[in-house]
């Protein structure tokens, strides 16, 4: 990509990944023109980011009449899909939870956009598809996610194969709760991540390494590396986000404060560095010991279900996102128990029939069963 002003689609501007890009466009104004701006029910802070980016083309959900202010101001109300493929975008940021924007993110492929790509669960229901159609159209996947951006960094320069890699994890919320205490946490505790900010689907999804599990599925499918090569610590710092070994055995890691800017950053100027003043500098001294531990399989036993349905293949990783998605928003609504989420994917999970070579329509109906069948179980 060259360095002139690149056109952005932002999906899911209003979240917290939408809303650290556009920290990024705030800091670098001519590097950037916002093209559109795609969100769902949060309109008021839409409103306000319209009124401060200017951009040709919006996107939200709502009636008619509530999405009217649009027009207000001089925003061409359009579907997430034909935001992605508007001539004046380079980058699409895939930055909605779920499978919200997978067709739009297929569509900005086709169309041969750069993905920046935060939505990792697009690349967990078919990342066999989604890498295929990039390799095809000759278009960057750009990962924005803080553990996939770091292998990407840590691969720079490299040659591959690479023997391992290491991706780390915080452990999340219940990192320290005594294991007997887990079916009592509660939504409001598991939303406490200790290190991150992010939204609320992502966060329980770190405290049942769900998190994580799609974080794998995104390393094998983004940089082609086998699944016996990739490996999880737990590593409560956050400061290493992870680690590639080459063959000769030099482990080359990736090291910040915690601050998603940083990736977005990275993926949204690359190939170059930019100064980010924002960002806090990592200190070694105060930061003191760095410390891994392996991931205790009882306390997060959605990270081997996880793992062992997506080795599958076919749409396998794809109900499982689905699952995930009902399993997470039940709890959320106060309807299961934490210790209920693994056990309510595994019982979707029992209803699957699977395609070995899906479509995208295949893998995105895999999902919707999948969601259904969890919603389905809870509610009888
Ligand atoms: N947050 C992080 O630090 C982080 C890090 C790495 C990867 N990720 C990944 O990035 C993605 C976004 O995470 P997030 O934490 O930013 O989520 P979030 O704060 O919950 O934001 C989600 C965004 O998606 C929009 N959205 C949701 N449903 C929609 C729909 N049906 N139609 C249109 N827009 C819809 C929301 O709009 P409204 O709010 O307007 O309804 C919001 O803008 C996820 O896939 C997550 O796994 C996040």
């Amino acid at each position: 990509m060259g360095s002139a002003t690149k056109g952005l689609a932002v999906l899911g501007s209003t979240g917290s990944v939408g809303r650290q890009t556009l920290d990024i466009v705030r800091s670098y104004p001519d590097d950037f023109n916002v093209v559109g701006l795609a969100a769902g029910r949060n309109h008021a802070l839409l409103k306000r980011q319209i009124r401060e980016f200017r951009p040709a083309l919006a996107s939200c959900q709502g009636s008619p009449s509530e999405k009217a202010f649009l027009g207000d101001y001089g925003c061409a109300d359009c579907d997430m899909e034909n935001l992605a493929v508007s001539a004046d975008v380079d980058i699409v940021v895939a930055a909605t939870t779920g499978d919200v924007a997978v067709p739009a993110t297929f569509a900005g492929i086709e169309a041969g956009k750069h993905i920046a790509l935060a939505n990792k669960e697009a690349v967990v229901i078919s990342g066999e598809l989604l890498t295929q159609a990039a390799r095809e159209r000759d278009v960057a996947l750009l990962p924005l996610d803080s553990e996939p951006n770091a292998i990407w960094q840590c691969l720079r320069g490299e040659e591959k194969p690479v023997s391992r890699l290491i991706i780390t994890a915080s452990g999340g919320a219940f990192r320290d709760t005594p294991i007997d205490k887990l079916p009592d946490v509660t939504h409001e505790q598991a939303l406490q991540h200790p290190t991150w900010r992010m939204g609320a689907k992502i966060t329980v999804d770190s405290a049942t390494m769900m998190n994580k599990a799609f974080e794998v599925i995104e390393a094998h499918w983004l940089f082609g590396v086998p699944w016996d090569d990739i490996e999880v610590v737990i590593h409560p710092q956050s400061m290493i986000h992870s680690m590639v070994e080459f063959v000769d055995g030099s482990v080359k890691a990736q090291i910040s404060p915690p601050d998603m800017r940083l990736p977005i950053q990275y993926a949204l100027f690359y190939p170059r560095r930019v100064p980010n003043d924002s960002v806090t500098r990592f200190d070694p001294v105060a930061t003191g010991a760095l410390s891994f531990e392996r991931l205790e399989p009882e306390r997060y036993p959605c990270f081997g279900l996880a793992i062992q349905v997506a080795r599958r293949g076919g749409t396998w990783a794809a109900a499982l996102c689905g699952a995930d998605d009902a399993a997470v928003a039940l709890f959320l609504d106060g309807k299961i128990s934490f210790m209920e989420i693994p056990a309510l994917i595994a019982e979707s999970l029992r209803g699957h029939r699977n395609i070995e070579e899906p479509s995208l329509q295949d893998t995105m109906d895999a999902a919707d069963a999948a969601r259904q069948r969890a919603n389905g179980t809870v509610e009888v």
